[in-house]
């Protein structure tokens, strides 16, 4: 299996590993597939993500898009950051061999499932932003 050298360098020296303490919101998603975890913790003030921390319990291809999608997150307003899809976090690291697609989703649903426990913490609607499918943790029940 061939990764590129972004990969590994993210994989070898992932950035932004941890948690958040005061996050504003965090975001908990398991692969039903292979029983890999990731955890990702957000940072707002007002409209921005500030600061962005993970931890995943998972492959290195689940380990190197965690922390490029830390990466690629810290800086954006909320809007942008509902942009970052599984296929930009792949971009950003050239790429992925094809049978570790589907760990990249793991990342693009954190994420959101993040944004998504931001704003029930806050009683707002982000708009364009859907409910997490996977929610490992079951802390809140969300009715729809
Ligand atoms: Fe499970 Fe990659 S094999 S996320």
């Amino acid at each position: 299996m061939q990764y590129s050298e972004k990969v590994m360098d993210h994989f070898m020296n992932p950035r932004n590993v941890g948690e958040i303490e005061d996050a504003s919101g965090v975001g908990t998603v398991g692969n039903p597939k292979c029983g890999d975890i990731m955890k990702i913790y957000l940072k707002i003030d007002g409209d921005v993500v500030v600061d962005a921390k993970f931890k995943t319990f998972g492959c290195g291809a689940a380990v190197a898009t965690s922390s490029m999608a830390t990466e690629l997150i810290i800086g954006k307003t909320i809007q942008e950051a509902l942009k970052i899809t599984n296929k930009s976090v792949m971009e950003a690291l050239d790429g992925l061999p094809p049978v570790k697609v589907h760990c990249s989703c793991l990342a693009e649903q954190a994420l959101q499932s993040a944004l998504w426990d931001y704003a029930q913490k806050n009683n707002i609607t982000i708009e364009g932003l859907k409910p997490p499918k996977e929610d490992v943790d079951h802390h809140h029940h969300h009715e729809e």
